[in-house]
């Protein structure tokens, strides 16, 4: 999610800074220079965001106004047997943040997740002040990581996506074009349905917010608050299930020769019960920050136009 950001702030008059936990990623750069040009700013400087002393320093130093939360342990499988480490990075970290941010009333925008949600059977789209019902340690830390933004009382957006993808990384679309283009034949799951989200799209979502704060707090005096702290849900527009999904990939691939079926869940035993219904109800999001959210299947087209 990061390098989307570095994506989308390029050109703006505000400073950024991008950190990250090690050092720079090789084929994140070379990404980032084929999908913005030369002159994106690579530079990646050092910071823990488990050390609340290193986040008050880095805040001090370069008079940091917002933070943009883009790191987690995202691992949902490993996260049951990682749930100490899970706890620091989703919950610790972001309440850190949120310590830093406080005291400077500055902005915290965090990235959650659908995964708070799945414990209770349900069919219709979540909403935000449904009660969280996570079914494993990664949804139950990201959940607590919520918590422990609106306990430290600062200026807060925490927006909660789901089935994130991009150029970057390693994610279910890089995957599924991957086997759709290799394998005769493809089993995956219909009976898990949600929205996928094109992580550039949420980046923009996320540039909306930021200028909307600059322009909301503008004329208050440096301590107010900004009226719209709150809980936000964001995918692209549209539900699918995992298998309609791997389908539209390699449709639009053109991996015509892959035999791609229909299965149910239990074919893929796994650690943690994945939500049936991951649906997410974004009219709060659109309605607060006049959004405009792309339907999912155009912002696919987009994506892999890119990636190939
Ligand atoms: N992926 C999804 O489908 C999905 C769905 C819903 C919500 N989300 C949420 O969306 C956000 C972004 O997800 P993503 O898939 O882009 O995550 P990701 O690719 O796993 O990236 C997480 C980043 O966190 C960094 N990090 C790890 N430990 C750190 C530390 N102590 N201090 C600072 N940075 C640290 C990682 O650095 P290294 O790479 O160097 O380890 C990595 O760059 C997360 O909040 C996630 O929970 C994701």
């Amino acid at each position: 999610m990061g390098n989307e950001m570095r994506i989308v702030s390029k050109g703006s008059k505000d400073k950024y800074i991008f950190t990250d936990v090690c050092d720079e990623h090789p084929e994140s750069i070379e990404m980032l220079h084929r999908l913005a040009g030369d002159d994106i700013d690579t530079t990646t400087t050092n910071l823990d965001i488990t050390n609340l002393d290193a986040i008050r320093k880095m805040v001090k130093y370069n008079d940091v106004k917002m933070i943009v939360n883009c790191a987690a342990y995202t691992n949902v499988d490993a996260a049951e047997s990682n749930e100490a480490l899970a706890e620091r990075l989703n919950a610790d970290a972001p309440k850190n943040l949120a310590i830093a941010m406080k005291e400077v009333n500055g902005l915290l925008i965090h990235i959650s997740t659908d995964y708070v949600f799945g414990g209770d059977p349900y069919n219709t789209p979540c909403k935000e002040d449904q009660k969280g019902t996570p079914t494993g340690v990664y949804g139950q830390t990201k959940l607590h990581g919520e918590q422990g933004i609106i306990a430290a009382n600062c200026n807060y957006v925490i927006l909660r996506t789901a089935w994130l993808y991009s150029e970057f990384g390693k994610n279910f679309v890089k995957t599924m074009l991957n086997l759709t283009a290799t394998k005769p034949q493809l089993k995956v799951v219909f009976d898990q349905v949600g929205t996928p989200t094109y992580a550039l799209d949420l980046a923009n979502a996320i540039s909306v917010i930021i200028e909307d704060y600059k322009e909301e707090t503008a004329n208050y005096n440096q301590w107010a608050s900004y009226p719209k702290n709150g809980i936000y849900h964001y995918s692209n527009e549209g539900v699918c299930s995992w298998f309609d999904f791997t389908k539209m990939i390699a449709e639009i691939a053109g991996n015509i020769n892959c035999d791609i079926k229909p299965c149910h869940s239990d074919e893929f035993p796994s650690a943690v019960k994945r939500p049936a219904f991951s649906v997410l109800d974004k009219t709060k999001t659109k309605k607060t920050f006049e959004a405009d959210i792309p339907y999912w299947i155009d912002s696919l087209k987009y994506c892999l136009k890119h990636m190939m």
